[in-house]
C-alpha cells in the first residue's frame, strides 16, 4: 500500500486534493504538510472519511517536513502563491521558486525514490528547479518527476465539447495537450482527439483559433471570475488527483496501458528532440506510466500545419522558462 504526502495541503488546491487522495483505497497513509497550523485541522477533518488511509498533519516547525516525507511513495506539491488578476504564471516565480527548491531538498533527503508531482506554478520553471535540486543531491530520476499539466487536458475536453455544441459529452473526448503549462506554451493537439472532433471545427479557422486560445488561457477565466481571490483550485484538485490516480494504478497496482500527458524530462530522448526540432530538457508529452513512473514517452505524432505554428510559438517561450529555473539553482544570486 502507498504512502502519499501533499505539500501545501491547507491551500485552495491542497484541501480538496487531500480529500480526493483520501478516497483512494490504495493509500495506507496520507500525510498533509503546510506552513500554516490549520493543516492539522484539515488532517483531522479529512481523517474522519471512512477509507483506509491514516491521515496526519504536519507544520513546518516541529520538523514537520521530515515527518511528512519520511518514506513517502508519492509526493504531490500544490504549495505556493496563486495568481491574481493581471498576473502571469511567471510572475509567481520569485516566491514559488524558493518554496519548490526547499521542498525538493526535503524530498531528496527523506524520500529520494518518491514519485514527485509538481503543481506549483510556473510549472515550466518549477519542475527544472526540482530536477536541479535532485541532481545536486544525486537523487535525480527523470522517470519520477512530473509537472502536472492535467488541468490543460481536462480543459481541452470540456472546452472542445462546448465548442462543438456537445457540452454534456466532455468526458468522451480525449485530447493530448503537449508543450508546457502556461499560455502559448500549452499546445492542444485537437487534430488527434479521440474520438475525432468534427471536420467543421477544423475548416472554420476563427473558431479553431478561439478554441485553442480558450484552452491556453482558460486559467484566466477563473482568475478573473475570482477577482483577486486566487486561481483555479477545485478543477485543479480534480485534475491533480486524476493524474495521481493514474500513476498510482500504473505504478502500484499493475495497471497496463495508462498514458497521460505530463511535463517531464526529455533531454535524453532523441525521438522527442527530433519531433520538436530543438534540444529541450523539459516538454509535456503523452507518458506511458508504469512501476518506475514514466516508462515510455510517446511521440507527438502528426501535427496539422496550424499545430506546427503553435509549436513554434511554444518554442519561443518555453526554453527561457526552463533556463530560468535551472539558473535559479545553478547560479543563485
Ligand atoms: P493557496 O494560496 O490557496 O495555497 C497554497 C498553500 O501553500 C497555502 O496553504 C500555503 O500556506 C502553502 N505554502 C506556502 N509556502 C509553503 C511551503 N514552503 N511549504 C508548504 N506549504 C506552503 O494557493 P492555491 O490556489 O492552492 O495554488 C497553489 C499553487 O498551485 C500556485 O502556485 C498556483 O499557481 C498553482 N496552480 C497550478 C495549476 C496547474 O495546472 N499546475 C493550476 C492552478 C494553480
Amino acid at each position: 500500500m502507498v504512502v502519499a504526502a501533499v505539500l501545501g495541503a491547507a491551500g485552495g488546491i491542497g484541501q480538496p486534493l487531500s480529500l480526493l487522495v483520501k478516497q483512494n483505497p490504495a493509500i495506507k497513509e496520507l500525510r498533509l504538510f503546510d506552513v500554516v497550523p490549520v493543516v492539522k485541522g484539515v488532517a483531522a477533518d479529512v481523517s474522519h472519511v471512512d477509507t483506509p488511509a491514516i491521515t496526519t498533519g504536519y507544520v513546518k516547525d516541529e520538523d514537520g517536513l521530515k515527518h511528512a516525507l519520511k518514506g513517502a511513495d508519492i509526493v504531490i506539491i500544490p504549495a505556493g502563491v496563486p495568481r491574481k488578476p493581471g498576473m502571469t504564471r511567471d510572475d509567481l516565480f520569485n516566491i514559488n521558486a524558493g518554496i519548490v527548491r526547499d521542498l525538493a531538498q526535503g524530498i531528496a533527503e527523506n524520500c529520494p525514490k518518491a514519485f514527485v508531482l509538481i503543481i506549483s506554478n510556473p510549472v515550466n520553471s518549477t519542475v527544472p528547479i526540482a530536477a536541479e535540486v535532485f541532481k545536486a543531491a544525486g537523487t535525480f530520476d527523470p522517470k519520477r518527476l512530473f509537472g502536472v499539466t492535467t488541468l490543460d487536458v481536462v480543459r481541452a475536453s470540456t472546452m472542445s465539447a462546448q465548442a462543438i455544441g456537445k457540452p454534456n459529452d466532455a468526458s468522451q473526448y480525449t485530447i493530448p495537450v503537449v508543450g508546457g503549462h502556461s499560455g502559448v506554451t500549452i499546445l492542444p493537439l485537437l487534430s488527434q482527439s479521440k474520438p475525432a472532433l468534427p471536420e467543421s471545427l477544423f475548416s472554420d479557422s476563427e473558431k479553431l483559433k478561439a478554441l485553442v486560445n480558450r484552452i491556453q488561457f482558460g486559467g484566466d477565466e477563473v482568475v478573473q471570475a475570482k477577482a483577486g481571490g486566487g486561481s483555479a483550485t477545485l478543477s485543479m484538485a480534480y485534475a491533480g488527483y486524476k493524474f495521481a490516480e493514474q500513476l498510482i494504478a500504473a505504478a502500484f497496482e499493475g495497471k497496463k496501458g495508462v498514458v497521460a500527458p505530463s511535463y517531464v524530462y526529455v533531454a535524453d530522448n532523441k525521438d522527442v528532440q527530433k519531433e520538436i526540432g530543438q534540444d529541450l530538457a523539459f516538454f509535456s508529452v503523452p507518458v506511458e506510466l508504469g512501476p518506475n513512473g514514466a516508462e515510455k514517452l510517446h511521440p507527438l505524432g502528426q501535427l496539422s500545419s496550424y499545430e506546427k505554428e503553435l509549436l513554434q510559438a511554444c518554442l519561443g517561450e518555453l526554453p527561457g522558462s526552463i533556463t530560468k529555473g535551472v539558473n535559479f539553482i545553478q547560479q543563485p544570486k
